[in-house]
């Protein structure tokens, strides 16, 4: 990718948009803790690559990300009808969907920057293609104050000193301020709740070691991290009193499609007593998905867990690999579902139909 950007300092701020330079500018992911590098994305294919490679990652994020994608795909249209805008629009809007399937806020986001097209249909193609940037900043923003939201709802169900684990990325780096699950740490770190968070290295990409610790460390909250197999230890140890994760896709009985890991993190909270709460936005949440039976689970490359991060291939050439990259936690498992409109507790089905209703007349 050309015109790449290096920062000394890292000030988080993990996606920007610059329509003076036709330009989405985020963080690249995959050099983090090491180096806090900018790209700048000029065109659907550089950020459907960016998408798929993980430079920009995280439900929430990778929504975004694909808004933007969407208009600087159909900026420069030379189309002067709705119907070959349309078109056109609609190419670039299916080839951002195949960038990754599990996380539901990738297609919400597509879905809605659709809608916006036709809304606007009867307008000049150049007011369309405005109404769409609009949009897109309109999603980004929305994702800062549901994200508050998710944090004020998830700090009462904690207290100052407590211990805190977390799974893979949903934080700051995997939204557009706050996160989602790291949320409630941030605003209790404001009011100095002095927390002591637990972060599995989530493998095999590590986004645990070099995102969260990374994220937590520079906002200088108390972290620890551990390896995923260590997360048994802390729990019986009694250093953890709730645990928090994000999410790629609820489905409407409650079942959670998070990071590959999570699931066996809420079965070991369930036998230690611990609460397990999603943090999830509604734009995480699918009411078309019945069950987690109907999420699709991303499957990635074996290298990520033969070779990658290490000096040298640490398994046999040729071996069989299963790398899925999410993994469903049983509703079950699930003490509560934090959304940006209140917190849903089991049975799951009904809760999660009345957090939508609230959405509706809000
Ligand atoms: O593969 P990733 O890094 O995109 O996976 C991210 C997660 O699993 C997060 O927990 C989830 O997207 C929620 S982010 C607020």
């Amino acid at each position: 990718m050309d015109n790449v950007k290096v920062k000394e300092k890292a000030d988080i701020e993990t996606i920007l948009f610059d329509d003076d330079r036709s330009s989405l500018i985020i963080i690249d992911q995959t050099q983090l803790p090491n180096e806090t590098k900018y790209l700048h994305l000029t065109s659907q294919l550089q950020i459907w690559e960016a998408i798929y490679e993980l430079k920009v990652r995280g439900a929430p994020a990778i929504g975004i990300a694909a808004a933007y994608g969407t208009y600087l795909g159909v900026k420069f249209s030379a189309a002067d009808d709705y119907d070959s805008f349309y078109d056109e629009f609609i190419k670039v809007k299916k080839y951002l969907a195949s960038a990754r399937p599990t996380a539901v806020n990738l297609f919400w986001a597509l879905d809605r920057m659709e809608s916006c097209v036709k809304k606007n249909k009867e307008k000049a193609i150049a007011e369309i293609k405005q109404a769409l940037l609009n949009e897109a900043d309109g999603i980004k923003a929305e994702d800062i104050w549901v994200c508050k939201s998710i944090g004020e709802y998830g700090l009462t169900l904690i207290k100052p000193n407590d211990g805190i684990l977390t799974h893979c990325n949903a934080g700051r780096l995997a939204t557009a301020k706050y996160g989602t699950a790291l949320a409630p740490i941030y605003l209790g770190h404001e009011s100095g709740y002095n927390f002591k968070v637990f972060v599995d290295e989530t493998r095999p990409l590590l986004q645990g070691a070099r995102l969260t610790a990374y994220e937590l460390n520079e906002a200088g909250i108390d972290v620890t991290l551990i390896c995923d197999n260590m997360a048994a230890t802390v729990m019986k140890n009694d250093w953890v009193q709730a645990i928090f994760v994000g999410c790629d896709r609820v489905a409407a009985n409650g079942d959670a499609a998070n990071k590959i890991g999570t699931s066996a993190i809420a079965i070991l909270a369930e036998s230690y007593g611990i609460p397990f709460y999603i943090c999830a936005p509604t734009s995480t949440i699918d009411m078309n998905c019945g069950t987690g039976k109907d999420i699709q689970i991303e499957e990635r490359m074996p290298e990520e867990v033969t070779e990658k991060w290490y000096a040298k291939r640490m398994a046999p050439v040729g071996i069989k690999v299963f790398n899925p990259a999410f993994d469903v936690t049983d509703a079950r498992f699930i003490t509560a579902i934090i959304t940006e409109y209140g917190i849903a507790r089991p049975p799951f089905k009904k809760s999660l139909r009345e957090i939508f209703a609230c959405k509706k007349t809000d």
